[in-house]
């Protein structure tokens, strides 16, 4: 059958489509990408969409709500056209919309505990727009079942990528970092993951925060190379304390974002450190924060042979370089050596998960989340074809 998978990400740039053909299987459906494109936000909404998750009006995230729905069917479509794929060809749409806000830590209110998760990207307009079913909200089922609500991607990843005699930890360096520990020749219930910190998001904050870029990010790692990074201020971004909080963890642009760049600039201009160098301190940062959450929380790093790296951040060679000196004993693959378009993968995941709710299997892996069990993901919205839930 064939899928859609569509998703943007903390870092707010744009929609990810992914036409994904899927051979199903009871254990191991296979994944095969058809078609990928990116189709980036028109001029200005990148930074509405983070004003609105700095704190925002309620009449912006219902508008918004709406609009990103329009423009998330409008990627389905041009994906397919991409394709040469009808979109009458095309069985199902998951979505993961766009995160405004993720909050999974527990806040009280009275007797209860509450954590909470917004994605907006209406699929109702998405399923209006295409005719086709689409799946949205993976993650507040899982939060509701006591989860953190993320990394969801893990079990896809298993998927793609376990291999029956390398272990691999799979990167994701997107807005946030996240990782994916698979043991060889295990199936996904040995599976870890969680995420690692900032991924990009520091990088693109501090960028856009000094206009160093016209871009809004460090164009292939260039800037930060060519500053130096500042020991003392690295060790003190390390003590954060989430990069030693063991897993199950998730985070979002609330606790690194806007408000840590602000102080982190303000630190620099008090003691006079140029910006570059300040970039250059960030990006090591972002390294370090996940080479350290490898070391730490592998039960045993030398079980991991290939470190696969994807996400935008995969394209910021110092990043990369940094990672592979800062886990020499791991082979540091790019998704592209494998055959993967690294830019792809969560938008394909997205799919695979829309595949997994559809034929009534879980997604979420509660070793991953911290769920109190697997549950089957999402709402769905009916689409053309769709024929009721089987009652007579
Ligand atoms: N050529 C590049 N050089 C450096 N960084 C890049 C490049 N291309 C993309 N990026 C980074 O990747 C980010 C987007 O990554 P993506 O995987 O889409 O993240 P998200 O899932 O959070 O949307 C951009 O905001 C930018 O920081
Ligand atoms: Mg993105």
């Amino acid at each position: 059958m064939k899928i859609i998978g569509l998703m943007s990400g903390t870092s707010a740039d744009g929609v990810d489509a992914a036409l994904v053909e899927i051979l199903p299987s009871p254990d191991r459906p296979a994944v095969r990408l058809l078609a990928f494109a990116t189709f980036p936000y028109p001029g200005g909404l990148r930074e509405r969409i983070l004003a609105l998750a700095a704190g925002g009006s309620s009449a912006e995230v219902c508008h918004l709500n709406a609009y990103l729905g329009e423009l998330f069917a409008d990627a389905a479509r041009g994906v397919a056209r991409s394709a040469g794929t009808p979109l009458e060809a095309v069985d199902l749409i998951g979505s993961h919309g766009q995160t405004i806000y993720h909050s999974p830590v527990l806040r009280a209110e009275g007797s209860r505990r509450i954590r909470s998760t917004l994605q907006i990207g209406s699929p109702a307009v998405i399923a209006e727009r295409t005719g086709l079913t689409t799946i949205a909200d993976f993650r507040p089922r899982d939060m509701a079942a006591g989860g953190e609500g993320a990394p969801l991607t893990p079990l896809v990843h298993h998927l793609l990528f376990a291999h029956a005699t390398l272990g691999r930890a799979v990167l994701n360096l997107g807005g946030i970092a996240n990782v994916t520990l698979i043991p060889a020749g295990r199936d996904a219930s040995a599976v870890s993951g969680f995420d690692t910190g900032p991924g990009n998001v520091l990088l693109d904050e501090f960028v856009r925060l000094i206009g160093l870029s016209e871009l809004g990010y460090d164009p292939d790692g260039r800037l930060a190379a060519s500053g130096r990074i500042r020991a003392d201020l690295l060790e003190e971004l390390l003590r954060h304390p989430f990069v030693r909080r063991p897993p199950p963890k998730s985070t979002g642009r609330e606790t690194f974002g806007p408000a840590l760049v602000a102080e982190f600039r303000s630190r620099l201009q008090r003691e006079g450190i140029r910006d570059v160098d300040g970039l250059a301190t960030l990006t090591a940062f972002t390294v370090e924060a996940a080479a350290e959450n490898i070391r730490r929380f592998v039960a045993a790093p030398r079980m991991i042979h290939e470190l696969i790296v994807m996400g935008g951040g995969a394209r910021n060679a110092c990043l990369v370089q940094g990672l592979a000196r800062a886990l020499p004993e791991c082979r540091l693959r790019l998704a592209e050596e494998l055959g993967y378009d690294s830019r792809a993968i969560e938008a394909v995941a997205f799919a695979a998960l829309a595949y997994l709710t559809a034929t009534g299997r879980a997604g979420n892996l509660p070793t991953v989340t911290g769920a109190i069990g697997p549950r089957v993901l999402g709402s769905i919205v009916p689409g053309r074809g769709f024929r009721g839930l089987g009652f007579p």
